[in-house]
């Protein structure tokens, strides 16, 4: 099974990869729907390819679909559209039915993407019951998130990094998808330097950036609590400025964003405070959080 998108929708599709391997369902791959011609090889009719996209208009992700029709390959389409132009070449149409997204910024469809693709595994492993439970955890942990207290509390958070240019984001396994979209959200939307890393990684090379007030923001689940940490004190001691989001904040964190633990859905939520902080950061700089400077709703040309 072939998982394509780009953009945002194409961390969607490396959740669905991660997740998967949580599930210890082996055949799942996420793809970048313009690299799709080099995995041209392993296409043929029992491959699934399985296209996610917001508006169903990408045309990177259409000549991907061509591409896997052209091998003969099933073709589902994950969309908001299901009568997009990506929904019609395909046999089989899941519809995130999330409501007509505006702003250019993919916020909601995101999380609706995500809530589908768990579904989808957690019922391809047998375990649908547990992962609508963890659905249902999911929607109250976002009604938390999205409360007065959360949203003054990242309002703060804003105010704090509101005249920075840089920031690294950091997480591992399921939580550097949250890396990922956190990144792009803070680029698009709050036009932030963000650059994404697995936590292990940043010892390979962008330490290199690191010094007196760098910001760095972890994510992590309370099951790589510890690798973050230690990873945050090797930061913290060269002076950078940390800010966690997990379920119990780093002992080196000066600002700590409380998610609850709803297990390996987690990324289903941990970034909501991140798109929130984007468009608080966005507006204190006069930026329009809808409309992105040089972006388009959806990129119809390749
Ligand atoms: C998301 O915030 C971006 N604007 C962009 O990356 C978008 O996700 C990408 O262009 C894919 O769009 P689609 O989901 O409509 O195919």
């Amino acid at each position: 099974v072939f998982v394509v998108g780009t953009g945002t929708s194409y961390n969607s599709s490396l959740y669905a990869d991660r997740l998967s391997l949580q599930l210890k369902l082996k055949h799942v791959r996420s793809v970048v729907s313009s690299e799709m011609e080099h995995f041209e090889n392993l296409l043929d009719q029992e491959t699934l390819v399985i296209l996610l996209s917001q508006s169903g208009e990408t045309a990177d992700t259409i000549a991907a679909a061509r591409i896997a029709q052209e091998k003969k390959a099933k073709l589902w389409a994950l969309v908001n559209f299901p009568m997009s132009s990506l929904a019609r070449m395909c046999g089989g149409v899941l519809p995130i039915c999330c409501g007509p997204e505006l702003a250019v910024a993919a916020t909601k469809s995101y999380t609706a993407q995500l809530a589908l693709i768990t579904k989808l595994l957690y019922g391809s492993a047998g375990l649908a019951e547990e992962g609508n439970r963890m659905l249902l955890d999911a929607r109250s942990a976002l009604y938390d998130l999205m409360s007065n207290a959360a949203r003054d509390h990242v309002m703060k958070l804003a105010k704090d990094l509101r005249g920075e240019r840089d920031i690294f984001l950091l997480g591992r396994g399921l939580q550097n998808v949250t890396a990922r979209e956190a990144a792009l959200k803070l680029k698009e939307v709050a036009g932030m330097r963000a650059e994404a890393f697995y936590t292990g990684e940043m010892k390979h090379g962008p330490l290199a950036l690191v010094g007196e007030g760098t910001r760095v923001m972890f994510f992590y689940s309370p099951q790589d609590q510890k690798h973050a940490e230690n990873a945050a004190s090797e930061l913290a001691a060269r002076g950078a400025r940390i800010y966690s989001f997990g379920v119990n904040p780093l002992s080196t964190s000066i600002w700590h964003v409380r998610t609850d633990d709803i297990g390996k859905g987690l990324p289903m939520i941990q970034v909501v405070p991140v798109q929130v902080l984007s468009y608080e950061i966005a507006k204190m700089r006069n930026m329009d959080p809808d409309k992105p400077r040089n972006l388009a709703k959806s990129i119809t040309v390749r």
